[in-house]
């Protein structure tokens, strides 16, 4: 049974939050409300308590169990967060990391999946500030339910209506479906650069940051799955849940990723590991002289391909193919030699996407069938749109319709 927690605020809309409760709870789920104190003007606790049956929360201090700090609990504890109806106010507040009541204070804690639906005047909607918001929450992987034009309460037209509850419940159950799609798998993804030092203080490294290894991590773990991330120095870290390992060079990878690879069911291989390393490493710090210096570089072991030696052979092992131009042939090259059974190629010569970019865009190559493109989406939409292509190649999966 999932554990909904659903954020109520301050609109007119507030009192179809009672139907959307109920449309959760025929799904299944635990439903657990907390009530703005604006939302409080306009439907009270008592009815979502009596609904529910679950104590309703609206204050930052409301303590239903003492001794426990009910904004933590209640964010750990909850498999997906609604927001139902979103006013302006707290979309705007939860994208910039407000925590002045206790539906924002949660919203701040609670690191998993997130859907709002927004309710406000048209005005307010296509307001600059609620539009960036919207932009940023969705970058962070927040599901929008759009919502429809019409006429608000106010009398004036436009879109600002509150999505039907049954639009809004079917979008919350598609999500908590889709956070079991993992469930039970063990999902290994290696990130971010790695660095071949040369001297004590100098090495060989490369411009990835870690951010879609970070994404697809997270994304994984909203999926139910259990995640260990092997990331080499990245500037963004891994997402709190996974089980870290850090490592600096490729041998270090190849060395911390082999002792999970044997009991993972799916293998993201996002890292961008160096070729090559310096044959010898210069002890101490590296001299400069008038002379012209000769670094011997060696090849680095492939790291996806020996994990996939190692992995089960039921495993789905994916690759990246960082590739200076959008011809797909490298690509599939890589696919083939190193084993795999998908590469996502991305074209690191646009601007915008690839290395260090908040967003990226995909061709998914599989061993058979056309390439799939994920057009241009935030990382973690793009981590979303790959694992749930890839998650039909598991063992057990059903073709998702
Ligand atoms: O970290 P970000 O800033 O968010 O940037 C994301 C990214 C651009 C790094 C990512 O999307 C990406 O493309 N990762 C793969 C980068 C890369 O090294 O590509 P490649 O074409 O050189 O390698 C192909 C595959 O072989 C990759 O899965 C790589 O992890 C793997 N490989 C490469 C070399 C090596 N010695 N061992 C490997 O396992």
């Amino acid at each position: 049974m999932a554990n909904v927690v659903l954020g109520v605020t301050g609109s007119i809309a507030a009192y179809r939050a009672a139907d959307l409760a109920r449309e959760l709870m025929r799904g299944g789920c635990t439903v657990r409300v907390c009530l703005t104190p604006a939302a409080e003007k306009f439907v009270t606790r008592v009815l979502f308590e009596s609904l529910t049956g679950q104590p309703c929360l609206v204050w930052a201090f409301d303590e239903p169990e003492a001794g426990r700090m009910a904004h933590i609990d209640w964010a750990r504890q909850a498999d997906l967060l609604v927001i139902a109806p979103a006013t302006a106010n707290i979309l705007n507040k939860i994208a910039s990391g407000v925590a002045d009541d206790m539906l924002s204070t949660i919203a701040l804690a609670y690191t998993g999946p997130m859907l709002v639906a927004p309710a406000m005047n048209p005005a307010m909607l296509a307001n600059e500030t609620t539009q960036a918001s919207l932009r940023r929450l969705v970058s962070r992987g927040v599901e929008v339910v759009q919502p429809a034009e019409g006429e608000v309460a106010c009398g004036e037209h436009g879109q600002g209506k509150l999505a039907s509850v049954s639009e809004i419940a079917s979008a919350a159950m598609a999500l908590i479906g889709w956070t079991r799609r993992l469930e039970g798998r063990r999902v290994l993804v290696t990130s971010g650069p790695t660095r071949e030092p040369i001297d004590s203080v100098r090495f060989l490294s490369n411009r990835s940051s870690g951010k879609m290894g970070a994404a697809l991590a997270k994304a994984a773990l909203w999926m139910g799955a259990d995640v260990t991330v092997v990331t080499g120095p990245a500037a963004v870290p891994p997402p709190l849940g996974p089980k870290v390992v850090r490592v600096e060079t490729a041998l270090e990878m190849l060395a911390a990723a082999s002792r999970e690879a044997p009991t993972a069911d799916l293998i993201l291989a996002v890292a961008a590991v160096a070729d090559y390393r310096a044959a010898e490493q210069h002890p101490g710090k590296m001299r400069r002289t008038e002379e012209d210096l000769v670094l011997r570089l060696v090849p680095n072991p492939d790291v996806v391909a020996e994990l996939g030696r190692l992995a089960k052979p039921d495993a789905v092992l994916v690759g990246f193919a960082a590739e200076p131009t959008d011809d797909l042939a490298a690509a599939r090259a890589k696919l083939e030699r190193k084993g795999l059974h998908f590469i996502a190629a991305n074209d690191v010569s646009q601007a915008g996407i690839g290395f260090e970019s908040d967003e990226n865009e995909l061709v998914l190559i599989g061993r058979e069938g056309s390439p799939e493109r994920s057009g241009r989406l935030s990382k973690i939409g793009c981590a979303k749109w790959l694992l749930d292509r890839v998650a039909q190649a598991l063992p057990g999966e059903r073709e998702t319709p």
